[in-house]
């Protein structure tokens, strides 16, 4: 295979807490990995050279959340909340019945261009969720769409109670013939742990089955009011509880002492205009903090991570570094990556040159599309 040098990188975050920061440097991918970071103008010869003229390099961003596999539009829903009407889980079923509806080359051609935007907003790493089916048959499929994009999968047969339908039947099946569908197209298990849609009791119920075949467990933890879902979170060992916009404060302690990650999806509050994340309250105690787009055509229709960085920044006063740490680093901390979400010899080979002279710019510059140049495993994809 082919090397490629990336030389004059005037800023290169890291990621990598031993060496988070180097001025002037350069980076060698060989064979799809990092084989190399020094100093500018030192590094060894390889077959492609890139300049960067001084710009900024970082990891490619790790979006561990997002729902990406759906048909239909909710664009009106979203204007009747920005005049006034709250948001609820039942829009929900709105997309399950577009998704439905949907051929599976639908799906996948949906999908591909959502993910080729964000691959052009710097993502290079990305989750994707099941549950707008809700059908063993229509869960199966979803999955198996979004297996040809990713191997982060993640089975959310438990989004919503579809209509006409028994919750406890609808447990049942989510637990059962459900799961033995989607198992083995999934590699994550996900509950929406919410008051209208499952309790906490369920949660832990249908976690633990997911665990039992073999899955890896993440929440839909607190995003409209306080509830179990963290606790549960952290009880079963779960990789991350996501949104975490109402905690309690046995929630921050419960988390910080469980090492489960907190995933801040800040797209969420802005496109439901509610009250953002409590940022500094989850980084003073210690927890571990990602941040995702939680692309969805309800609560959040973006595939932007500079959109949540820039969020994060100006509406939850985490600090620029703090920000772009939570969109890879913290990403892959939430998916138990570590080959992604940090540059240092052996990671994936996943790198955005920014438009810019630092990170900084990200928020700083809100909207402005600086993302210049993606690569991901050694391979130019933007
Ligand atoms: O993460 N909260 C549950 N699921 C999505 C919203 C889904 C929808 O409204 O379609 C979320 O915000
Ligand atoms: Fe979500």
């Amino acid at each position: 295979m082919t090397s490629v040098l990336f030389d004059g990188i005037g800023l290169l975050y890291t990621g990598d807490p031993e060496a988070e920061e180097l001025t002037d440097a350069a980076l060698v991918a060989q064979d799809g990995l990092v084989a190399w970071i020094g100093p500018a103008g030192e590094a060894p010869d390889a077959d492609q050279r890139v300049d960067a003229g001084g710009r900024c390099v970082i990891p490619g961003f790790v979006d561990s959340h997002a729902h990406l596999v759906f048909a239909g539009d909710r664009s009106a829903e979203f204007a009747a909340r920005m005049s006034g009407v709250p948001y609820s889980a039942g829009g929900i079923r709105t997309t399950v019945a577009a998704t439905r509806g949907a051929g599976a080359a639908e799906l996948t051609a949906r999908t591909a261009v959502l993910v080729a935007e964000m691959a052009a907003q710097g993502t290079t790493t990305v989750e994707i969720k099941s549950g707008y089916g809700l059908t063993v048959e229509d869960e199966r499929r979803a999955l198996r769409v979004a297996a040809d994009f990713t191997a982060e999968t993640t089975y959310l047969g438990a989004h919503v109670v579809p209509p006409d339908t028994d919750p406890d039947d609808y447990v049942r099946l989510v637990t059962g013939p459900m799961l033995d569908a989607c198992a083995p197209h999934a590699r994550w298990i996900d509950v929406f742990c919410e008051r209208g849609a499952f309790d906490g009791d369920q949660t832990r119920e249908i976690l633990s089955a997911g665990i039992a075949a073999g899955l890896g467990a993440r929440v839909h933890a607190g995003q409209l009011g306080e509830g179990p879902g963290v606790a549960v979170a952290c009880e079963l060992g779960a990789a991350s509880a996501d949104h975490c916009t109402h905690l309690s404060a046995a929630d921050v302690e419960a988390l910080a002492s469980s090492g489960v990650v907190a995933t801040l999806l800040p797209g969420a509050e802005f496109s439901t205009r509610s009250p953002y994340p409590d940022a500094r309250r989850l980084l003073g105690a210690g927890v571990t903090v990602a941040l995702a787009t939680d692309c969805n055509p309800g609560s959040s229709f973006t595939s932007s991570m500079p959109f949540c960085i820039a969020l994060a920044v100006r509406e939850m006063r985490m600090t620029p570094l703090e920000a772009v740490r939570a969109a890879t680093y913290g990403g892959a901390r939430a998916l138990r990556r570590d080959d992604v979400g940090v540059l240092r010899p052996g990671a994936r080979a996943d790198l955005v040159m920014l438009d810019a002279s630092s990170y900084i710019h990200l928020a700083y510059r809100p909207g402005v599309p600086l993302v210049r140049q993606v690569w991901q495993a050694g391979q130019r994809i933007f």
